[in-house]
């Protein structure tokens, strides 16, 4: 097999499973992605810091940058706005193809990372970015290209749902159940992102994008976060025959002939017979309603390292497959694409 280099950015949570995996199942992947998969580094913020996943100590540095340069394949999974953002730009100016799980990053940056792909013919592969394990990027961008998808609601962070689950089953304490999140690695770096709804947010607008072909900024979604959410609330949710979900919902909306589109995240009541109160744990489901396909329904794992780093493994094996087909250039289009709705067509109407 022709040797792709590939050079993964962080070994946290997701980083360090990515990295497990890739040396696990490395002549697998070389037979899926017709390709070798040679983990070229991995750069983190301290290479002597103790980790949970013992990989070979030689692959860590703190060189981003050169590990970057000369990479087929970058893998970012740091989190956050920078350096991402600046390694990415440098990856994709390199010729690499990137595959990133950073939704704060798309949901802000999107446009400037894809146009910066597209300005030299590479790829950004993001599935992980949305509802960890699920796959709903593909679907939404290729398998319903063909139809119009008219509606999206769903439970799109985990540790929310972790969190209110174990406040309705257990009566568990919030802040309690928030540190468990953290420590079985379901929450964001800054777990604020997820508590306070900018996680759903960013994963709602990157969803909505792709959904009805334009570009939703961050700004347009209403948000609302669970903090104001008390155990007193969940009981008497309960007792009244529901169960408080935080959910994600993106419509097209028509008014008078004319089409707009809300989107919105916010703690809602949901009774105990919808599908949706079952959703437990860091797990998400996501309900997708298209006017063709009619009523579809993606659910599996949100959140958590391993369940995450399958999503990455499945881009890497794209972009992998990408570069041994055609190389940089000839690939395919990965943004969200077509004409940006101009800030007053979005709305966050109920
Ligand atoms: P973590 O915070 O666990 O890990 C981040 C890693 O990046 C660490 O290894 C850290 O290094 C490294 N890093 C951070 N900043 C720098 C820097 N400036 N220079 C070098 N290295 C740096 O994050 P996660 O693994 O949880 O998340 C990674 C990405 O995946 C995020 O974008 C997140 O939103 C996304 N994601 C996470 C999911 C999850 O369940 N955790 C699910 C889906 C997406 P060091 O170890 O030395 O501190
Ligand atoms: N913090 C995020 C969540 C990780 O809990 O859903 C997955 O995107």
């Amino acid at each position: 097999y022709r040797r792709l280099r590939v050079a993964l950015l962080g070994a946290g949570a997701v980083g360090s499973q990515v990295a497990s995996l890739l040396l696990k199942h490395g002549d697998e992947l070389a037979d899926r992605a017709g390709a070798a998969l040679e983990l070229a580094g991995i750069a983190v913020r301290d290479v002597d810091a103790p980790r949970e996943v013992d990989l070979p100590r030689e692959l860590y540095t703190t060189d981003a940058e050169s590990l970057i340069t000369g990479a087929d394949i970058v893998i970012e999974l740091m989190g956050g706005i920078e350096p991402a953002r600046s390694h990415i730009l440098l990856a994709l100016g390199s010729g690499a193809d990137v595959v990133t799980a950073n939704k704060a990053l798309l949901a802000t940056h999107g446009p400037e990372v894809f146009e910066s792909a597209d300005r030299v013919g590479a790829s950004v592969y993001y599935e992980a970015a949305a509802a960890g394990a699920i796959p709903i990027i593909r679907p939404l961008r290729d398998s319903l290209a063909g139809d119009r998808v008219v509606r999206i609601m769903g439970i799109v962070n985990g540790t929310t749902n972790y969190i209110l689950d174990r406040m309705d089953s257990e009566g568990a304490d919030f802040a309690d159940v928030l540190a468990d999140a953290q420590r079985l690695g379901y929450a964001e770096a800054d777990p604020t992102a997820d508590v306070e709804g900018y996680d759903a947010a960013q994963k709602a607008a990157i969803l909505a994008s792709l959904a009805f072909h334009t570009a939703v900024p961050l700004e347009a979604v209403h948000r609302e976060g669970i903090t104001t959410i008390t155990a007193a609330m969940i009981e008497e949710a309960r007792d009244a025959g529901f169960v408080i979900k935080l959910l994600a919902v993106c419509e097209r909306l028509i008014d008078d002939a004319a089409e707009s589109i809300s989107v919105r995240v916010y703690p809602a009541l949901v009774p105990r017979s919808h599908p949706l109160a079952s959703v437990h744990g860091a797990n998400n489901a996501v309900f997708v309603e298209a006017e063709a396909a009619g009523s579809l329904m993606f659910y599996g794992a949100g959140a958590g390292g391993v369940q995450t780093a399958s999503a990455v493994l499945g881009d890497v094996v794209s972009a992998a497959r990408r570069h041994i087909a055609g190389g940089v250039g000839q690939g395919e289009s990965t943004r969200a694409n077509l004409p940006i709705v101009p800030i007053g067509h979005v709305t966050t109407r109920y």
